[in-house]
């Protein structure tokens, strides 16, 4: 792209950002790819896996009908926003009314982002995890909000200590972001907390927003609940939900706001002067995924739990300090001794090995002196990044 900002100035709500640290990261992958370097990606969170012949043949058949090229509802079709409720139901039971507290959305990311435009003023402040999915603090930021971090430490088990946020922030605060199975950590969250933070939510009168895209990848006997199970969630609580990694559909666009109605309306009116829904062959295999036979998750899970036993003893023999996560697709690694810089890491190691991984300070400040690997890449490929990871660094 051509330099045109001298000519065409950006509008200041923007002009301090960059491109998606993964955006950046794409182009320069592609340039080592031409230069012959073999790279192994294990940055980005996007699974390798199909979703079910299931979810496939039926967006071929919906898309092979003549009535399903026009646009869609807003905030998705009612068959796609009842699959969503039955889900619920079914996976975690809890009652969903699907006209009022079920919202259809682009990806959770764009949901995500516009939660932020559409509960933010200048001035509020939005309750950030740090380490935490990049998207939470651009879109307050945005916004004209500011945001407060809140530090995720390992001798907290990667949970926020809502105890210590300041008095002053807190008056200000209107969101407060949860996700658990957490990005970039692997941690997750007991009951307690969930009712500590809907306490603390009813108290400061704050809306609890609660990403959960990973509730269904879980490991070993655990099962990630929904906050919504808990009693009166629907108060205080928005969850956001995506098919990209339950399903393997990470492309596909697809994913769901649901819980308290009115956060629910406004997200609504927003999104039909923004958006015009998405393709209804989408929608039409989002609900069979949602609500068809979900034993194959054990298995797909079953692979994720075999590639993150490679990368944990892989990179406990190359020196890093790793817990076990028991959920999400992430290995979190406190980077070797001596080594405190992980954009200067991964850069180096990307040249030296051709192994792509993620510096944990994308994710925040307090993710520095980490790095995150992705489990979303083919299991040979997995066990060759780790025989490099670990030559290279022996
Ligand atoms: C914590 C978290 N939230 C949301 C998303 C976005 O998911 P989607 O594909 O539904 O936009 C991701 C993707 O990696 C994520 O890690």
């Amino acid at each position: 792209m051509t330099d045109t900002h001298s000519f065409f100035k950006p509008a200041d709500r923007i002009a301090s950002f960059k491109p998606y640290f993964f955006a950046s990261l794409n182009r320069k992958i592609a340039e080592l790819k031409a230069n012959g370097m073999d790279v192994i990606r294990i940055d980005m969170g996007s699974p390798d896996l199909p979703p079910t012949d299931a979810i496939i043949e039926e967006l071929v058949n919906s898309a092979r009908k003549k009535d399903t090229h026009g646009y869609t509802p807003n905030g998705g079709t009612p068959e796609y926003r009842k699959a969503v409720a039955d889900y619920y139901a079914e996976r975690f039971e809890v009652d969903l009314d699907p006209n009022k507290e079920v919202i259809g959305l682009i990806g959770s990311k764009e949901g995500l982002f516009n939660l932020s435009q559409v509960l933010l003023n200048p001035g509020d402040v939005a309750l950030v995890p740090d380490p935490g999915y990049p998207v939470y603090s651009a879109g307050a930021t945005i916004a004209g909000a500011r945001v407060v971090n809140l530090p995720l430490l390992k001798e907290n088990g990667f949970l926020p200590d809502l105890k210590v946020i300041p008095p002053a922030d807190l008056e200000k605060a209107k969101i407060l972001w949860l996700n658990y199975p957490n990005n970039p950590t692997g941690a997750i969250a007991p009951t307690s907390f969930y009712e500590e933070a809907i306490l603390f939510a009813r108290e400061h009168h704050i809306l609890i927003a609660h990403d959960a895209p990973y509730t269904d990848v879980c490991f070993e006997d655990y099962h990630a609940p929904s906050i919504l199970q808990l009693p009166g969630a629907k108060d205080v609580c928005v969850e956001f939900n995506s098919l990209s990694k339950t399903y393997n559909m990470a492309g596909w666009r697809l994913g769901m706001a649901v819980g308290n109605p009115e956060v629910i309306s406004y997200l609504f009116t927003y999104k039909s002067q923004m958006d015009t829904s998405n393709f209804a062959p989408v929608f039409a295999a989002g609900a069979v995924a949602l609500t068809s036979d979900q034993s194959w998750l054990e298995a797909r899970n079953q692979i994720y739990r075999e590639r993150r036993d490679l990368v944990v003893s892989g990179l406990r023999k190359a020196g890093f300090q790793v817990d076990t996560p028991q959920a999400a697709i992430y290995v979190w690694a406190h980077l070797p001794t001596g080594e405190t810089d992980s954009t200067n890491f991964c850069e180096r190691m990307l040249q030296e090995t051709g192994v792509s991984t993620t510096p944990g300070v994308v994710y925040g400040q307090h993710g520095e002196g980490y790095v995150r690997i992705s489990l979303g890449t083919a299991t040979p490929r997995i066990a060759e990044a780790m025989q490099r990871i670990v030559n290279w660094i022996n």
